[in-house]
């Protein structure tokens, strides 16, 4: 199959992460856990937890300026922002139109998108129709959660698992050759319950009941969200490639969502990628859901681990369920 010529390019990306670190130890003296049960089970250490006074928007607009002065672009000449968060600061106006407010982005379209984890590859999906149908010349894809404000902090079988952080890409039409080569974006409905927070919505609106039954916070059925993951990055993964006409030895780097070493193992097992081409930061920063992916890219661009021309496979799962895999030149 001829690999597809890509129509558009991510032209720079951006992070930001708080400076506080959560270690296992700082949450075995708070909840009936060990270093030991959460190192073995997720290979998660540490965490990052944003302060009260920050939301996902002052993130998310972190990581866009960064990624936008390493584009060499000011804000007026964005066109569109598409935000994935599933922490939105406030339910109505979207978490995106206070960061084009604070990015002074004037000229730009702005509204979230809600996929969780997946959100950014959903998001890169987004920005690569405006660009295409000419609606669009910048787009800036950014992913944004604040897990702390969602995570319920006595529930020892989530409370372990989140993080905070903001990734960001600035995307442009292709010029020579680098940009997206290939995506798959896919969800299944039925198994929302899975993985969920139960109340604080329309339907259910917040309420003395929900704030003392806590259903207003993340639940998940772990075992089960754990078994529809492998089975979901591997497809995301397999189909990404595919679709690009690549195996797994044509990957520079496989960087998959960071929820779980063990669902990371599995997917690189699955692409046929060897585990010194994945790239781990779970161990750092916990699960960030969609932030996770274009951190870790920013990281591994920022060390030099991958840089123009590598070809990158990217896989996602989370919430809805919701799955998706890419290939990019970069
Ligand atoms: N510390 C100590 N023990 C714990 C903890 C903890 N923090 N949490 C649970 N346990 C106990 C349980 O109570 C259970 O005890 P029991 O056997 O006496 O009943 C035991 O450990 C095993 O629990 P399991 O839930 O079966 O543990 P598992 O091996 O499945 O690991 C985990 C749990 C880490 C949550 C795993 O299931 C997982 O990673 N699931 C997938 C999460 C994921 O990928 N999410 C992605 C999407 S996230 C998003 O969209 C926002």
């Amino acid at each position: 199959m001829r690999i597809p010529k890509p129509g558009v390019e991510i032209v720079s990306t951006g992070r930001w992460l708080p400076d506080q670190v959560v270690t296992n130890f700082d949450l075995e003296k708070e909840l009936d856990t060990s270093d030991e049960w959460i190192r073995e089970r997720t290979g998660i250490r540490e965490r990052r937890i944003a302060p009260d006074d920050v939301g996902a928007a002052e993130m998310g607009a972190g990581a866009a300026r960064q990624a936008m002065e390493r584009a060499g672009i000011h804000a007026g000449e964005v066109d569109v922002i598409v935000v994935s968060t599933a922490t939105p600061d406030r339910l109505l106006p979207s978490t995106a139109c206070d960061i084009q407010a604070l990015l002074g982005a004037e000229n730009a379209a702005a509204y979230d998108i809600s996929a969780a984890c997946s959100g950014f590859i959903y998001g890169l999906t987004i920005a690569e129709g405006h660009l295409m149908s000419g609606r669009a010349e910048i787009a800036l894809v950014i992913s944004a959660e604040k897990m702390s404000a969602i995570t319920d902090w006595e529930d020892r079988s989530t409370a372990v698992l989140f993080g905070d952080g903001a990734g960001a890409a600035v995307l442009k039409r292709a010029e020579n050759g680098r940009g997206l080569l290939s995506s798959f974006i896919r969800s299944d409905g039925t198994l929302a319950e899975l993985l969920w927070r139960p109340a604080g919505g329309a339907k259910v609106p917040m309420s003395t009941q929900v704030l003392e039954e806590r259903s207003h916070l993340v639940k998940m059925a772990g075992r089960e969200v754990f078994k529809a993951a492998v089975r979901s990055m591997a497809e995301a993964s397999d189909q990404a490639l595919l679709r690009a006409g690549l195996t797994g030895s044509d990957i520079d780097l496989l960087i998959p969502h960071q929820a779980n070493i063990r669902i990371i193992e599995s997917t690189a097992r699955y692409a046929d990628v060897p585990m010194d081409k994945v790239y781990v930061n779970v161990d750092r920063y916990g699960n960030m859901s969609s932030a996770a992916v274009p951190v870790a890219l920013d990281e591994a661009i920022e060390k030099g681990v991958v840089g123009p021309g590598s070809v990158v496979l990217t896989a996602a799962f989370g919430a809805g369920f919701t799955w998706s895999g890419m290939t990019i030149r970069l």
